[in-house]
């Protein structure tokens, strides 16, 4: 790698990529009579395929699909495999240490890579890059080449020196929008990278066209980059900084463009949806938006927009007939804390916004959700969840919980039982604890052993598969809306018989298609077999069987 400042643009370094081994292609007839101007044109040789590995949450992947619509319209190709690119990205997750593990033990395999292939470049982004920690990161990963934290991704192409090739006018598109990337701040005295141009810089992706969806039936949409909460044991505010939110009008133009595309359901996606808007500006329009007051808290909204209006606006695109132009509004991640009766009230009345809440807990004891700084108790987390039942009668409702947490007790761990036992969630994400460099749990001691971790894991993993199927058993005989996504590969559930996709349909003469999966409103997962071209579609599905962890059933005749 060379890092060459570039005179008279930037002082940012810039990832020199090999040039071809093989001549040039000749220049298209259309070259301009100036030579000078002949170096700014893309040569398609010089261009690397690039393949993108994303880890991590949907934040993660709705940001690699602006980085390959970049990479696409700079001119590259998507390569069909890791093997064969010529440009690597790695979008990291360090939510726990096994996500960054999974990275650091590739880097033999991209190393091996790099030696077949000297021209091969390997860029490292997401929440493994921190300011704090940049010093060490060439340790850990010695394949890698540029390493760019989430807020600096929009500068990928112009580091990569790919911007040339598009001519002058996008590469000084691209230089003013590096000028105001990748500023950064403090949180405590850790050095972290704000978030303040990423809405810019998504503003610019969208009506440029270069978002590369990775679906055209579902869509990410990213309405609030951060996290201001401090929750102990979290890294996400060192890797992605404070909240910011994008303006309220840009979301709802692209949700706008969204259902103009014909996309069947819309993700909102931030680390807190439920703190949406605090941080941008006052307006007369949002006058009614004042003081909100629930459960026992007050919070002066002061004529700013929040995701209750968000939502009454994205639900308020409507067809010719008057029904959302987006069938299916969902949004995560919501913090308990956060969740207003205002918001509530908006899920009851918007008939777009699914009947689905993730709404993460953590622990069901007190003491813990004290030491992890979630600001919440138990009893209100329960009010919240009693509120929303009652006001969206039928509503499923997932979670995440961490077991092993600091000082987490035989009995603290039984109250998250007795929790899951109460709530009866429809599903639940769990892991064991897992200490992060620079949070301030880190400073506390990990007493858990990793045995006992292990242990509660599969406990509370075993308590949630009963609970589970009993509540999806409630669905059988019952016909629901499903949207389908997807193909699978017969067998890919081998591990979950009840779960497995109908592996008779295929020998049955009645039953034409292939496995198909796809989603409720209600998030569950529902295995079909049907013709491949209804992926995409809204279909009526009778249940007929149930698992723990999805259902199974018959097209409903249309
Ligand atoms: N912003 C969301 C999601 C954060 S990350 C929220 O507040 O809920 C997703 C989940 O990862 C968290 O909900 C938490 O359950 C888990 N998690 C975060 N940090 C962790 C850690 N250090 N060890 C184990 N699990 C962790
Ligand atoms: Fe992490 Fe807490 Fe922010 Fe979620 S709300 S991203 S757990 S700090
Ligand atoms: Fe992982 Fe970062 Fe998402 S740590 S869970 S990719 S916000």
């Amino acid at each position: 790698m060379i890092n060459i400042p570039r005179p008279g643009r930037s002082a940012l370094p810039v990832l020199d990529m090999v040039p071809p081994t093989r001549p040039s292609a000749p220049r298209s007839p259309d070259a301009p009579a100036d030579v000078r101007l002949g170096e700014y044109l893309p040569e398609s040789a010089a261009l690397p395929s690039f393949h993108i590995w994303t880890l991590g949450c949907q934040m993660n992947h709705s940001d690699s699909e602006e980085m390959a619509g970049r990479l696409l319209d700079a001119g590259c190709a998507e390569a069909s495999s890791m093997d064969t690119a010529g440009l690597i990205v790695v979008n990291t997750c360090a939510i726990r240490e096994g996500a960054e593990q999974k990275v650091i033990g590739r880097q033999g395999q991209l190393a091996r890579l790099k030696t077949a292939n000297p021209g091969l470049r390997v860029v490292l982004t997401g929440c493994s890059v921190r300011e704090a920690e940049r010093a060490g990161l060439k340790r850990r990963y010695p394949a890698v080449d540029l390493f760019l934290r989430p807020d600096e991704e929009p500068e990928l192409v112009d580091r990569l020196g790919l911007t040339s090739a598009q001519g002058a006018i996008t590469a000084i598109t691209a230089i003013t929008a590096i000028g105001s990337v990748g500023r950064t701040g403090v949180l405590g005295r850790t050095p972290i990278g704000v978030a303040d141009a990423l809405p810019g810089t998504r503003a610019r992706a969208v009506t440029g066209g270069t978002v590369a969806r990775g679906s055209a039936v579902s869509a990410w949409l990213p309405i609030i980059y951060g996290c201001d909460k401090t929750c102990t044991y979290c890294i996400v505010p060192f890797s992605r900084g404070p909240e910011r939110s994008r303006p309220f009008d840009e979301i709802v133009d692209e949700a706008r463009a969204l259902a103009a595309a014909g996309y069947r359901e819309v993700t909102l996606l931030g680390q807190n949806v439920n703190s949406y808007g605090h941080d941008l500006a006052p307006e007369a329009r949002f006058g009614h938006i004042r003081t909100e007051r629930w459960a026992g808290r007050q919070l002066d909204l002061g004529s700013r927009p929040d995701l209750a209006e968000l939502i009454r606006a994205i639900d308020g695109i409507r067809t010719a007939d008057g029904v959302p132009a987006i069938p299916r509004l969902r949004f995560v991640t919501s913090h308990p804390w956060d969740l207003s009766d205002r918001l509530i009230d908006a899920m009851r009345d918007c008939p777009s916004v699914v009947e689905h809440l993730h709404l993460p807990v953590q622990t069901g004891d007190d003491a813990v959700l004290r030491r992890m700084g979630r600001q919440y108790t138990i009893e209100h987390y329960q009010e919240r969840l009693t509120r929303i039942r009652e006001a969206v009668p039928g509503i499923t409702v997932s979670t995440d919980v961490i077991v092993g947490f600091c000082g987490e007790t035989k009995d603290q761990f039984q109250a998250t039982l007795r929790l899951l036992e109460a709530v009866r969630y429809d599903q639940v994400f769990a892991a064991a604890y897992s200490p992060r460099p620079g949070t301030a749990s880190s400073r506390l001691a990990d007493d858990v052993s990793p045995d006992v971790k292990r242990r509660r894991l599969n406990e509370l993993l075993a308590l949630q598969e009963g609970i589970g199927a009993l509540r999806n058993e409630a669905w059988l005989g019952r016909t629901v809306e499903v949207l389908l996504e997807k193909a699978v590969p017969p067998r890919s559930h081998e591990h979950d018989p009840a779960d497995a996709p109908d592996r008779d349909s295929n020998e049955r003469p009645d039953v034409a298609g292939v496995h198909l999966t796809g989603r409720t409103r209600g998030h569950k997962l529902v295995h079909v077999t049907g013709e491949a071209a209804l992926i995409g579609r809204l279909v009526d599905v009778r249940i007929e069987h149930a698992g723990p962890y999805a259902l199974r059933g018959t097209l409903a005749p249309a």
